[in-house]
């Protein structure tokens, strides 16, 4: 029997990827760099409704698909991938589709999608999110790559998905590295979410003092209300898990230094590249990267002085209430990063379509995906999703809150960047008169570099003397 997709790579995700498709029903072929990963996976494979063959000879594995064929590779992004789909192309003929599932730079998707373009075999960026659970029992997927490759791969796709309501959380968003681009923003997101709960955690922990376990309620408290979401979730459970040697928080064993693989990094880069600033986004993978300056920052606290003030307490209404606007304004940032990419590189992304994708399945799926797909639904100015009538109201209501709480947080030297960056770039947003005409005065003052009048056409100049 021809196997329906050839799975190579049996690491963590490939492998849980794999298991889902065969668990479908469908015929996968599975290889590996080292063989050692086969049998135990065809073991763990056995008596699922579908069935896998293993392959140590790349050769075999590529014969015993379907034609055209389908292989993913779950791979390392860089070099690991590349040497792949050299080994891979001499293998393959017209009409096949190598797709890569990683977390690959929507840059290298690109060149690695010219590289094969004309030569009659596909290449599919595709992103893959909800960790190895969300691969093993329905993940959301980002596809990019040629509608031949989406017609070929949809079936199996979409019924790995994750389910929202009858809808599987899958889509073709765009060509060629569209569905990499729309992961990195997706994970540029839930740097912002992670961050702006890693806030609110800090000001109930230091400026209100309260024991792990209470901080832990109360996020338990909010995921049945607006901020119902899996981030949240995992917050209460992070935050009520016991270490068993010590009998402590686990919170309070882990250092406070956080990792980052780059794919944060990576949407900052391009937005502002875009002539965007994701400036939510940016906070949070800034403060990751201060987060690792353990030692410098040990001694700043013993030499730098907080000039503190008394500040009041904000209530858990407002705490809510910050969380919410916050991840509104993160998203709408990581939607316009899209938005403007979808311009530059012609892939007419849909913006409600990846709000829906997003519903189930992935990192940063919430309750408010649902409201964010509705508002790209209906009509959008400027596209921007701030200014859909809905999103206005929700952040009117919600404002208020996200004020007290950053006001109170800088009166009292507490570090809240992520929640900060969004307030401010909503406030910039909602000035029809900013402050860049002292930019332009300042710039023709010291460059002649020229400024827009008021009442007159042209580039002009100011009587500096
Ligand atoms: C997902 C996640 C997943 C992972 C990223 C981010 O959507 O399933 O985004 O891809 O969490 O690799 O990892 P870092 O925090 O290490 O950058």
């Amino acid at each position: 029997m021809r196997a329906d997709i050839g799975v190579y790579g049996l690491g963590t995700m490939g492998s849980a990827l794999a298991l889902n498709m065969i668990d479908n029903g469908f015929v996968v072929a599975v290889s590996n760099r080292s063989d050692d990963k086969i049998a135990p996976f065809l073991k763990e494979a056995d008596g699922l409704s579908g069935s896998a063959e293993g392959h140590s000879d790349l050769g075999a594995f590529v014969e015993a698909l379907k034609t055209p064929r389908t292989v993913l590779l779950m791979v390392p992004s860089g070099k690991a991938t590349d040497a792949m789909i050299d080994a891979l192309r001499p293998l393959l003929s017209d009409g096949d589709t190598i797709i890569d599932g990683g977390n690959a730079d929507f840059n290298d998707t690109r060149s690695r999608h010219a590289a094969v373009d004309g030569s009659g075999v596909h290449f599919v960026g595709m992103g893959v999110s909800g960790g190895e659970e969300g691969a093993r029992r329905g993940p959301s997927m980002m596809v990019g790559g040629s509608a031949h490759s989406w017609a070929q791969f949809r079936p199996m796709a979409e019924a790995i998905a994750a389910d929202f309501e009858g809808t599987p959380c899958v889509a073709h968003v765009g060509p060629d590295g569209a569905g990499h681009f729309v992961k990195t923003v997706h994970n540029g997101i839930e740097y912002a979410d992670m961050q702006m709960i890693a806030e609110i955690y800090g000001i109930q922990r230091d400026m209100a003092g309260l024991p792990v376990a209470e901080i832990g309620a109360m996020f338990a408290r909010w995921k049945q209300g607006p901020l119902s979401s899996y981030l949240i979730e995992s917050a209460a459970d992070v935050l009520a898990a016991t270490e068993s040697q010590t009998g402590r928080p686990m919170i309070e064993v882990i250092v406070d230094s956080a990792g980052q693989k780059g794919t944060g990094r990576w949407t900052v880069i391009e937005a502002l590249k875009l002539g965007q600033s994701a400036s939510a986004i940016e906070a949070a993978v800034g403060a990751r990267g201060w987060s690792s300056e353990k030692e410098a920052r040990v001694a700043g606290q013993d030499t730098l002085t907080l000039g503190a003030q008394s500040f009041e307490m904000p209530s858990e209404a407002d705490l809510e209430a910050a969380m919410l606007a916050g991840r509104i304004l993160a998203h709408a940032q990581g939607f316009r990063v899209m938005a403007v990419a979808s311009e530059a590189f012609e892939w007419s992304l849909d913006m409600a379509q990846i709000a829906e994708i997003w519903r189930a399945g992935c990192i940063i799926r919430s309750a408010l995906l649902d409201v964010f797909a509705d508002a790209f639904r209906g009509t959008l100015r400027h596209d921007h999703m701030i200014l859909a009538p809905a999103m206005a109201s929700r952040l009117a209501e919600t404002l208020p809150g996200l004020r007290r709480v950053v006001v109170a947080a800088n009166l009292a030297g507490q570090p809240v960047p992520a929640l900060s960056a969004a307030l401010a770039w909503h406030d910039s947003m909602a000035a029809a008169r900013g402050t860049a005409d002292m930019i332009q005065g300042l710039r023709d003052y010291f460059g002649a570099h020229g400024f827009e009048r008021i009442d007159a056409d042209g580039a002009h100049h100011g009587d500096w003397g």
